[in-house]
């Protein structure tokens, strides 16, 4: 058997006093029906346990008799698809600071440096190289009198969110309002020269998210688009090699491509030493996992219970698991 972290004699909601072991180092996806436990168990005992364990924080984890094999690890972190900023001044760029080397390149064009243009002028969230008519924010919102409010184009601007002078500075032919306006993937290629910049755009592409502009504004992301962006935030870090990684329905309703895509980025995780639990119903996800853990039968008080635990190939064969027979199926 491998190294494993268990929990045991879980009690929480409807878990029915059940011990679970995930095994280390490999890409765990964790199944059942809706109300069966699953979230109950990863996020409200094993997440808030790992918090308090290394991070001295946060909610007491919710009933069971004790975790083992936290020496596997040195951190956890939870991809959840809660939104990733409140204001329209965060994007996938800043929240991934994609943004600050690409600033830092327009400031190094010899426009720029002729001008005295840092890198601070190309930001939208600070006074100096953007439009103060709205801040940067390309938009003004109008107020309409016992009416919703109505957000018009910034007649100063244009919607370009800067100055004259710091649209005049251009690089490869773009304007820094111009590189808000692409996609991640074309992004990723106009800044090829720039590693720091091109590699945090790269893995936004690797989960997925090419096809989003790189302005876009954090309010405006999807769920799982914004759970994404947080998981390539993460894999710009440094990895540990011993990092626990949970995440929460994941590939809901990707596109196959992006699914395999996420698997390859998951299994790369893998691969690096840090094990991955995925709670997750899509059978691709299902069929790709090291080790499956399928809680049931069903939801509410008919759940709450180990229904199977075991390799792809053994679920496979215990009819009593839904997601035996779905595998089966196949
Ligand atoms: N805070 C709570 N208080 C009481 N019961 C709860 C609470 N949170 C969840 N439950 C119940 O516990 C059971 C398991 O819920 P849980 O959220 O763990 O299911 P799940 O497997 O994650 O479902 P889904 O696939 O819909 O996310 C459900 O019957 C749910 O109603
Ligand atoms: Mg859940
Ligand atoms: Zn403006």
């Amino acid at each position: 058997m491998h190294n494993t972290i268990t929990v045991k004699g879980a009690r929480l909601h409807n878990l029915k006093n059940v011990t679970v072991s995930i095994p280390k180092n490999q890409l765990v996806v964790l199944t059942g029906l809706s109300g069966s436990g699953k979230s109950s168990l990863m996020l409200d005992i094993l997440d808030r346990a790992a918090r308090q364990r290394f991070y001295g924080a946060g909610d007491p984890p919710g009933d069971h008799l004790a975790i083992t094999g936290w020496e596997h690890l040195d951190k956890v972190i939870t991809l959840d698809q809660s939104a990733i900023g409140r204001t329209t001044r965060s994007n996938a760029a800043t929240y991934t600071d994609s943004f600050t080397p690409i600033r830092q390149t327009f400031a190094e064009t010899p426009t720029a440096q002729a001008r005295g243009l840092t890198a601070a002028h190309f930001s939208f969230n600070t006074a100096g190289g953007r439009c103060e008519r709205c801040q940067g924010a390309g938009t003004l919102t109008v107020n309409m009198h016992f009416l919703p409010d109505v957000e018009v184009r910034c007649p100063a601007c244009h919607g370009t969110r800067f100055k004259r002078e710091v649209l005049d500075v251009t690089y490869r032919g773009r304007t820094i309002s111009d590189v808000l306006e692409m996609s991640i993937t074309e992004a990723a290629a106009l800044f090829a020269n720039v590693p720091a910049a091109h590699n945090r755009l790269a893995l936004m592409t690797d989960v997925g998210l090419g096809y989003l502009k790189l302005g876009q504004p954090a309010t405006t992301l999807s769920g799982g688009e914004a759970q994404r962006v947080k998981l390539a935030k993460e894999l710009s870090r440094k990895a540990t090699g011993r990092t626990l990684y949970l995440l929460d329905e994941p590939s809901t309703g990707l596109h196959p491509a992006d699914v395999a895509h996420l698997l390859k980025v998951l299994h790369g995780l893998v691969d690096a030493g840090n094990s991955v639990v995925v709670i997750k119903h899509n059978l691709d996800v299902i069929r790709d996992a090291d080790w499956l853990i399928d809680l049931g039968p069903e939801g509410g008080d008919t759940g709450g219970d180990i229904i199977a635990e075991g390799t792809p190939e053994e679920v496979a064969r215990m009819a009593e698991s839904y997601t035996g027979q779905c595998l089966q199926k196949q």
